[in-house]
């Protein structure tokens, strides 16, 4: 088993169930142990012995929105009614969503409990298990209330990606290209190279290895500023654009994988018509993503896009924040694109 440390939190890569992870969990450790997942989750792994191990759970049904106050409070409830005290440990195990979900929970239940995470899917692993971000939706924003609190451990294990769909790991795989975008030229090269073998699950060992490295950068961003005061925004890099368009379809039909993908397209227009990159660097970008099979999003007005930009949650005296690249692998943080840009980009992107 690998293990990768940061801050106080511990991320465990691969193995689990030879590891035998829970075995000293309830000991003298928690009084109790709570497992928060939802109904998809459940149905796939009831065997898997996260279930089996005399842990309490929690099961949020299909038709339930996760992230959501009024679900926190039904499951904060939930884990009252079924003895959770501030020496209990909640288990975090399905999506991001679920990681979001349950990270938040245990962020304020009795001002905050201790939790793990177990991420089952690609998303999941290589970011929303990472770096201690909570948060639930509003009807305003997504993820507009939340936390930071980091789990104490983390476990990685991509046989859960198995029974993930396509889709979904295509999702995944924009924050792989992303990571690779903003810091790492040859992660970059490596991911774009293996894709297909990747989101076909053909060979898990490179995925694995891909896995591992986004984990090292997120870790090592966070590390630097855990509370997004300047350098950890640069893991927006084409969320903002990317946001915009998850609105434009009240975060339906495009998945925000899909948004990220297109945002990191404008993006790389935008750095390109500014000369930050060249021809051939801006050529390579827009290649792999036109080859990645996306929802078309032909129908979108540019300027419905600009209005949501404009209510982004980044937004700083007005101004959008924009991570550019300077080179495959480099980026920097900048507000001072013409809004004219960014409707060529939009353009681009839609046409
Ligand atoms: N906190 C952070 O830093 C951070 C970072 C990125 C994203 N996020 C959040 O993550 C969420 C998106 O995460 P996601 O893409 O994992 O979505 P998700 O949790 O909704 O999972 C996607 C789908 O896969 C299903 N699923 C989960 N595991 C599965 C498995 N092993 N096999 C089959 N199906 C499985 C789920 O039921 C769901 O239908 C968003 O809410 C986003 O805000 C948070
Ligand atoms: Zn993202």
């Amino acid at each position: 088993m690998h293990k990768i440390v940061i801050n106080n939190s511990k991320i465990y890569m691969k193995n689990l169930i030879n590891e035998n992870i829970f075995s000293n969990l309830t000991t003298n450790i928690y009084d109790y142990v709570f497992v928060i997942t939802e109904e998809t989750v459940f149905n796939i792994y009831q065997d898997h012995e996260i279930f089996h191990k005399g842990f309490k759970v929690v099961n949020i049904k299909q038709n339930q929105p996760i992230k959501t106050l009024e679900t926190s409070q039904i499951i904060i409830n939930e884990l009252s009614n079924l003895g959770c005290t501030r020496k209990s440990l909640i288990i975090g195990f399905g999506g991001g969503v679920i990681m979001d979900f349950s990270g938040f929970i245990a962020s304020i239940y009795m001002r905050g409990i201790d939790h793990i995470f177990i991420p089952t899917t690609l998303l999941g692993m290589v970011d929303a298990a990472i770096g201690g971000k909570t948060g639930v939706n509003t009807k305003f924003s997504k993820n507009l209330i939340g936390t930071f609190k980091n789990p104490e451990y983390i476990y990685i294990d991509s046989i859960f990606l198995n029974s993930l769909n396509k889709k979904d790991m295509i999702d995944g795989f924009a924050e792989i290209i992303k990571y690779g975008l903003i810091k790492d030229k040859d992660l970059f090269f490596e991911s774009v190279k293996n894709f297909k073998t990747c989101i076909n699950h053909k060979n898990s060992k490179i995925l694995d290895n891909l896995i591992k490295k986004c984990c090292k950068h997120k870790i090592d961003i966070v590390k630097q500023d855990q509370f997004e005061k300047n350098h950890r925004m640069i893991l927006n890099f084409g969320h903002t654009i990317g946001h915009a368009l998850e609105k434009c379809y009240n975060y339906e039909h495009l998945t925000h994988g899909q948004a990220v993908y297109y945002g990191m397209n404008a993006i790389n227009f935008i750095s390109w018509k500014l000369n930050y990159i060249t021809d051939n660097q801006f050529k390579i970008i827009d290649d792999f993503i036109k080859q990645v099979p996306l929802f078309d999003i032909g129908d979108l007005k540019v300027e419905e896009v600009m209005k949501n930009l404009k209510f982004d949650k980044k937004q700083t005296w007005n101004k959008n924040q924009f991570i550019l690249l300077n080179d495959l692998g480099s980026c920097f943080i900048t507000n001072k694109v013409d809004n004219a840009i960014v409707k060529q980009s939009l353009d681009f992107i839609i046409n």
